[in-house]
């Protein structure tokens, strides 16, 4: 199948349509076999579940043209794990595992020529999401879901694409202790959207969110964990219960310690930490990993060594690691890489 005719290399993060999208449907207490659909149209009752309460989740993965041509997945069991655990959080039914991983194989497959060429810097983004599809009106769940994947070829997700970002500690919180931080809820989403608005117009590139507890502790960006790295090299990163447990924060720590050798650090990191880092990036499956050049608090500025134009030399061997491993310049730890026969 030939690739379509797309300027992989000026795309930016954003939905283009594709040719298939993956629906299934949960009624009576089951899930359907599922299709694959041309039709990007999704038709609702009026008073569904999401439409009121919000009920519904999300995912996101990429699919990778590798150096020698393959196509591939990274970790996708680890998306479709979260999700479930999003899915008991939200009250909602969890879409069986091997069936995610299926679905998200053919779907890459039937949109594979939407899979960016090997070094346009452009990946299939893969969005699988779940909302409530029948009518609700008390506040309770629903009774019927759909399940949807759809796939979109994306760029950098920040407009500079690599270059250090510039960050403000936000006033607003983004998620309450024993609430929704840890899954991937549309919901906490809305509500920082407000924030992030605010913040591109004050001229910052994101949020940096601090525990709704003390607000001593850094949490995370709207979109992305936070990684930093010690003058003496150690790579730490935010431990919390109220963050979304990344995935490619968590194997940016396997990377760091095993392949790398780093010292490596998930634990509490205090705002009044920040000036003594050497790095600082936020990493996620959008962002990759992008460096942090300087946050902004009510003014006072702390700006990390590693500087406004390039990352820092921990980071760059972090990213350069991880993106080997996704498009197969180097070797993958056992289960991370899952390739789709075309
Ligand atoms: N934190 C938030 C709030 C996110 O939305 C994301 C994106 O998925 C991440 C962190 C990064 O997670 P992952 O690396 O699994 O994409
Ligand atoms: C992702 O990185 O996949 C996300 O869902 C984050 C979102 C801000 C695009």
């Amino acid at each position: 199948m030939e690739k379509k005719n797309i300027d992989w290399g000026n795309l930016s993060f954003g939905y283009s349509q594709t040719d298939y999208r993956f629906i299934a449907n949960y009624e009576n207490g089951a899930w359907d076999e599922g299709t694959f659909s041309t039709d990007p149209n999704v038709v609702i009752n009026e008073c569904a579940g999401v439409l009121q309460y919000c009920q519904a989740c999300f995912e996101g993965l990429k699919a990778y043209t590798t150096e020698d041509g393959r196509t591939v997945m990274f970790r996708p069991d680890l998306n479709a794990d979260r999700m479930a655990g999003s899915c008991e959080r939200l009250v909602m039914p969890v879409f069986p595992k091997e069936r995610y991983i299926e679905a998200l194989k053919e779907l890459v497959r039937k949109n594979y020529a939407y899979v960016p060429p090997y070094g346009t810097g452009a990946t299939l983004y893969l969005r699988p999401y779940m909302f409530a599809s029948s009518p609700v009106l008390g506040v309770h769940s629903a009774d019927s879901f759909q399940f949807r994947i759809i796939a979109s070829p994306v760029g950098p997700y920040f407009k500079n694409g690599i270059k250090p970002l510039t960050i403000r500690v936000c006033d607003f919180d983004r998620a309450a202790p024993h609430g929704t931080g840890h899954i991937k809820a549309g919901l906490n989403y809305a509500m920082s959207l407000f924030a992030i608005t605010d913040a591109h117009e004050q001229g910052f590139d994101e949020n940096m969110y601090l525990d709704s507890a003390t607000r001593t502790k850094v949490e995370e960006t709207g979109g992305a964990n936070f990684i930093f790295v010690t003058k003496d090299g150690t790579l730490v990163t935010p431990k919390s219960s109220t963050i979304l447990p990344s995935v490619t924060r968590r194997s940016l720590l396997y990377v760091g310690e095993k392949i790398l050798g780093m010292k490596v650090e998930e634990r509490e990191v205090y705002k009044e930490e920040l000036a003594d880092f050497a790095e600082c990036g936020v990493c996620g499956t959008a962002a990759v990993i992008c460096p942090v050049g300087k946050v902004v608090d009510h003014g006072k500025e702390i700006c990390f060594p590693s500087g406004m134009t390039d990352m820092g030399p921990v980071t760059k061997k972090l990213y350069d690691t991880l993106t080997g491993i996704q498009m197969g310049r180097r070797e993958a730890p056992e289960g991370w890489i899952y390739e789709v026969e075309i």
